[in-house]
């Protein structure tokens, strides 16, 4: 009699939980909104409708997109939105129109804009950028190619597992956020692809970036004005240009950079490994507080760098002194092969120096012998084994 009774109330328990469960989750597969994964209908429409239903819905929701070729054009995901939490799992993939023309003149492909609490798991966007670095390439006169994947003024993000495909100009993009997770994607575009940045973050902060591997054709991780409390954990880069803090202090009212953490990241084939790159050119912008740990170099140009001298065609840098402050920055265990002689290079600022760097086991070699060090306007200490050094 027990055991019935028990069997009694677990079947009730299952059928309230059925119950609740397809009260609380809302789905839209964007094949119901008329999408077709056919990688030739043009099925921007269909995503929208899909993403307003879920974003009215009253309860968490999911959109799905099932597999196959989507094409969508430039297309904005607009919040805030009632529902607090949106998943959008992509087992397919979202395919940019073959014309980049298209995209003249527009900043970016895929757009979420004042949104809280989306989570995108999984999926490929593919960003059909090659029409455009052909262009670039031939001189002619061409847009400067929309970014592909942008999250901005937004909050409580997650991109777990999504692969970015030749984008036209930055793959990922996190500017002005809070709270972002970006975990497991995959990043690939040519090495002599211009300006296709792995994942660009600016004004943003809390966000966790872990279990990247990034190919491209610039930095593999470029961090801009206004980003505290950045987490980087477990990334392979390479070709590219490697992770750097910049280009900083092209403005003259700009917002600092603090509280940068980089763990655990291979760099092979890059041009710069870790890198800290500012404008000669007067500004209020800083650098502060920053960890680069374990770091290995696999035949990079530029292991460790510091250029506060950057100034493209030498104009608008009188005097080529950067007013960007760059201070409190520490390299632990950084080890492995240079691809020219000079492994650390700090070329700090002559009118605002480099203060408090530290070096801590560090290992660089220029073929069978130590690297060289070229330090200019830098104050700092070195503890443990440190070839080369500055201090
Ligand atoms: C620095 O950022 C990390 C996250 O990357 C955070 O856990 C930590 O609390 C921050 N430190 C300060 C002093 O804000």
């Amino acid at each position: 009699m027990t055991q019935i009774m028990c069997s009694f109330r677990l079947l009730l328990l299952a059928i309230l939980m059925i119950h609740f469960s397809s009260s609380v989750k809302a789905s839209y597969d964007v094949t119901s909104f008329g999408a077709k994964p056919n990688g030739r209908t043009d099925s921007t429409k269909s995503f929208i409708s899909a993403w307003t239903a879920a974003c009215h819905s009253t309860n968490p929701a999911t959109i799905h997109v099932p597999s196959g070729f989507f094409l969508i054009g430039p297309v904005t995901f607009n919040g805030p939105c009632r529902s607090s939490r949106i998943t959008i799992q992509i087992d397919g993939t979202l395919v940019a129109p073959s014309n980049y023309a298209n995209l003249r003149n527009l900043e970016q492909w895929i757009l979420f804009d004042h949104v809280d609490g989306i989570s995108v798991y999984g999926g490929t966007i593919d960003g059909h950028g090659s029409p455009l670095w052909a262009c670039k390439a031939a001189g002619r006169n061409c847009p400067a190619g929309a970014r592909s994947l942008v999250f901005r003024n937004s909050k409580n993000i997650l991109i777990s597992g999504l692969t970015s495909i030749n984008s036209e100009r930055f793959h990922i993009v996190i500017d002005g956020c809070q709270v972002v997770t970006v975990h497991g994607v995959r990043i690939t575009a040519p090495g002599n692809s211009p300006n296709t940045d792995g994942i660009h973050v600016q004004s943003s902060t809390d966000v966790t970036i872990t279990g990247a591997g990034i190919k491209t054709g610039d930095d593999c991780i470029s961090i801009g004005p206004g980003t505290t409390n950045l987490w980087i954990e477990k990334v392979t880069c390479g070709p590219g240009h490697g992770i750097s803090i910049g280009s900083l202090g092209n403005e003259y009212e700009e917002k600092g950079v603090e509280n940068v953490t980089v763990k655990t990241a291979v760099f092979t084939g890059t041009e710069n490994g870790l890198r800290i790159k500012t404008w000669g050119r007067p500004s209020e912008g800083f650098v502060k507080g920053v960890v680069f740990e374990h770091a290995m170099m696999q035949n990079v140009r530029n292991p460790i760098i510091i250029d506060q001298n950057y100034c493209p065609h030498e104009k608008r840098c009188p005097g080529q002194n950067s007013g960007v402050k760059i201070s409190q920055v520490n390299y632990m265990d950084v080890q492995g092969s240079s691809a020219s002689q000079v492994g650390i290079n700090f070329d700090c600022s002559a009118s605002n120096p480099c203060t408090g760097i530290g070096l801590q086991d560090i290992k660089l070699t220029y073929g069978n012998k130590p690297a060289k060090s070229f330090c200019e306007h830098v104050h700092g200490t070195a503890s443990g084994s440190v070839v080369p050094s500055c201090f």
